[in-house]
């Protein structure tokens, strides 16, 4: 409902949480993934309400997390979390009653959230060490309304702000979708943090002009080779960004990079209903009998991005081998 309005959303069992995370009541990587796992903890509270015994229970939990892991396909985190959590599944002792394999579950999913939001500083820090001063320019929407802490480009945006640099940020609307004007206006108006709106078209003139000193965006995953998938636009954006001199950066937690895929090619991508884009918030906005094409994200090529800031530092230049050298060890 935002702007305008603020509304809470209980799930209070696992078809609720699919369809919040289908629906984008709560989106963005890392907030689905934290989602997700508490969705497990959901499944595990149905298996205590519904009385079953040991086995039982472990095996609703279980075939409750491909459901959930599936809701949306592009942002890897919400796998990594739900099988996070179904690890943890494994570990628990047979005949574990549901009631323990309920609090076991609550206990990794709180874990991942309260990791999200530390990492969240980390990668704030190492941005803030990076981005060049001047305009910032960003996509979609990266904050505390799309993780468990205070974002991911957001956080880089905000730790910036909180060192005393002055800026504005300039963020794309965002279609279909508008999380740019609908979400990250409204953080970054919450913090009085000045933000100017822009259609994604205004974005060569934008940059053409010289207005703009870097572009901070997020990720939903990317490949072993740090080819990147974001929301859509990212891809134009970073290509703008190239032939105008301006580096380009994507800020990601390590639950992001997906490196068993070998390129950006092999990441699934989205396509979400013709609706949202020819009846925006439900107004049309297109003669009845016109399609639309509406795929949720794109892939950046590897090459275009000068830096993927994590929570264990900045990956650059963006190689299979700094990625490697970065990610891998941790993970
Ligand atoms: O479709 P959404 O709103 O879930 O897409 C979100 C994005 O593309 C974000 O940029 C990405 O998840 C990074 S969030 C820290």
């Amino acid at each position: 409902r935002l702007p305008h309005a603020t509304a809470w959303v209980s799930c209070g069992d696992v078809e609720t949480v699919v369809e919040a995370i289908r629906s984008l009541r709560v989106r963005g990587a890392p907030a689905i993934g934290i989602a997700g796992a508490y969705g497990l903890a959901v499944a595990a509270g149905e298996a205590v309400r519904g009385g079953l015994a040991a086995d039982a229970a472990r095996a609703h939990v279980l075939a409750r997390a491909e459901e959930l892991a599936t809701a949306r396909p592009t942002a890897v985190n919400l796998r990594w979390a739900v099988e996070r959590c179904g690890d943890g599944v494994d570990r628990v002792p047979t005949g574990t009653s549901a009631r323990d394999l309920s609090a076991a579950i609550h206990a990794e999913a709180l874990a991942i959230h309260e990791e999200d939001r530390k990492l969240c500083e980390a990668i704030g820090r190492h941005g803030a060490a990076v981005v060049p001063e001047g305009d910032v320019l960003t996509h979609c929407n990266t904050g505390a309304l799309a993780t468990g802490g205070e974002g991911t480009a957001i956080a880089v945006i905000v730790e910036l702000w909180r060192r005393g640099r002055r800026f504005k940020v300039f963020a794309d609307e965002t279609r279909p979708l508008f999380q740019g004007s609908r979400l990250t206006a409204w953080e970054l108006v919450q913090r009085g943090i000045p933000v100017t709106l822009l259609c994604a078209s205004a974005a060569a003139h934008l940059l053409a002009t010289g207005r703009v000193a870097a572009c901070v965006v997020g990720a939903d995953r990317i490949a072993a080779n740090g080819d990147t998938a974001n929301k859509i636009g990212t891809y134009g954006l970073a290509i703008l960004a190239e032939a105008h001199g301006v580096p380009f950066f994507v800020a990601a937690p390590s639950s992001t990079f997906d490196l068993a895929l070998d390129t950006g090619g092999d990441i699934p991508i989205e396509e979400r209903s013709a609706a949202e884009v020819l009846r925006p918030a439900g107004v049309p906005v297109a003669p009845e009998g016109a399609r639309a094409f509406n795929p949720a994200f794109d892939v950046t090529p590897a090459r275009l991005i000068r830096g993927i800031v994590t929570e264990h530092g900045v990956i650059a230049p963006v190689t299979r081998e700094e990625i490697r050298r970065v990610i891998a060890p941790r993970s």
